[in-house]
C-alpha cells in the first residue's frame, strides 16, 4: 500500500502507537505477560529465554490488545501461519466490540472512520479489521522476539555491559538502541523502483527490485566510530533499524516498551542471571530475519 491510501489507513491506528501510548500497552498487556512467563520458569533455576520468553511476549501482547484472553492467545501463537484460524478467534471479538467497545485495539478499529476518495466516510469492515490485525501480528511478532533475543545475547556475552545495565537500569534504553543499530533483526528491505533514477551515480531502471541493506547503513563508519562493536556507552544517534519515511515502523514504541519491560523484569526477578556454561553459546543467524540461535540461561 502506498500514497494516500496508505496514509489514510495508517492514520487510523497511528494514535494507538505513539510514544505517549507506551504506558497503555505496558499497563494493559506487556507487564502482565512478562510476569506470567517468568512465573512459569522462575522456580527451575534455568530456562531457554529465546523461545520461552522473547518469542512469547510480542504475540501475547498483540493478542492481548485484540482482547483475546491469555488462554486463547496461546492458540493465536500456535496458528500464526494460518490466518483463517486467527480470523475465527477474532470474529466473535469484533462482533462483541461493535456492540460494546472496551479499552482495546479492536474497539478502536471498530469505531474508526476512514474517508474515501470521494470524501464519504465509512467504518472499517470486518475484513479490513482482520487484515489490519494480521498485519500487526506479522509485523510485530517475529521482529520484537528476535530483537529482544539479540539484545539479551549481546548483554549476556558481555559481562561489563550486563553488570552496568544491572547496576543502572537507565542504561537499558541505550543497550536496546545499540542492539537495534548493531544487529537489527530486519537488516534488508526491498523496494520497487517506480521510475528511472540516478542514485549517487548508479542508474536504477524503472521496475527493478532494490535490496536495501539497513544493516550496512547502521554500521556506516562515517556515522559511528568502531561501528562493528556493541557499545552501550556510545552517544545515542538515530539508526535505520525501524526504517524511515512514510513506512517507518508503526510499532516501534511498543517494541521498545516490550524489550525494556521484559529485560528489566528478568533482571529484577532472576538473581545472578547468566548464560548456561554447559550449553552452546548463542550465535546470530538469518539474513532477512536475524536472531539468536538460543538463549540458555541459569539463575539463582
Ligand atoms: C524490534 C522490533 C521491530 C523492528 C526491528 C521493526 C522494523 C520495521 C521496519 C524496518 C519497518 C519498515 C519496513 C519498510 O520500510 O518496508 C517496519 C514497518 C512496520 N512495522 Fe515494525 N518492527 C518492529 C516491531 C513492530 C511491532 C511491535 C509492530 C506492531 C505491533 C510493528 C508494526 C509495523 C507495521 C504495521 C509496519 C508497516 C508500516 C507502514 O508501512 O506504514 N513493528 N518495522
Amino acid at each position: 500500500m502506498g500514497g494516500t491510501e496508505h496514509r489514510r489507513y495508517r492514520a487510523l491506528v497511528q494514535p494507538s502507537f505513539v510514544p505517549n501510548k507506551a504506558q497503555w500497552w505496558i499497563r494493559n498487556w506487556i507487564e502482565q505477560t512478562v510476569h506470567l512467563l517468568i512465573d512459569s520458569f522462575e522456580g527451575d533455576g534455568e530456562a531457554e529465554l529465546n523461545v520461552d520468553f522473547c518469542a512469547a511476549i510480542p504475540v501475547l501482547t498483540i493478542a492481548g490488545s485484540f482482547g483475546v484472553p491469555v488462554e486463547r492467545a496461546l492458540d493465536i501463537r500456535a496458528a500464526l501461519a494460518e490466518p483463517d484460524r486467527i480470523i475465527e478467534i477474532l470474529r466473535p471479538i469484533v462482533a462483541a466490540r461493535r456492540e460494546s467497545p472496551q479499552d482495546d485495539l479492536i474497539s478502536i478499529l471498530v469505531q474508526a472512520e476512514t474517508t474515501d476518495e470521494d470524501g464519504s466516510r465509512h467504518r472499517l469492515s470486518d475484513a479490513e479489521i482482520y487484515s489490519f490485525s494480521l498485519l500487526l501480528l506479522a509485523a510485530g511478532s517475529g521482529t520484537t522476539w528476535k530483537q529482544m533475543g539479540i539484545t539479551l545475547a549481546a548483554l549476556l556475552t558481555r559481562p561489563d555491559a550486563f553488570d552496568a545495565v544491572r547496576a543502572d537500569r537507565s542504561l537499558l534504553r541505550l543497550a536496546i538502541e545499540e542492539s537495534l543499530r548493531w544487529t537489527p533483526t530486519d537488516p534488508m528491505f526491498s523496494r520497487y523502483v517506480t521510475r528511472d533514477v540516478d542514485f549517487h551515480g548508479v542508474r536504477l531502471p524503472k521496475g527493478s527490485v532494490l535490496h536495501i541493506c539497513l544493516g550496512a547503513a547502521n554500521r556506516d563508519p562515517a556515522r559511528w566510530d568502531r561501528p562493528d562493536e556493541y557499545d552501550i556507552h556510545r552517544t545515542l544517534r538515530p539508526s535505520f533499524a525501524f526504517g524511515g519515511g512514510a513506512h517507518v515502523c508503526l510499532g516501534m514504541h511498543v517494541a521498545r516498551a516490550e524489550m525494556r519491560v521484559g529485560i528489566s523484569a528478568l533482571l529484577d526477578r532472576l538473581p545472578n542471571l547468566r548464560l548456561n556454561p554447559d550449553a552452546e553459546a548463542p550465535r546470530f543467524i538469518g539474513m532477512y530475519e536475524r536472531g539468536a540461535t538460543a538463549l540458555p540461561v541459569r539463575f539463582g
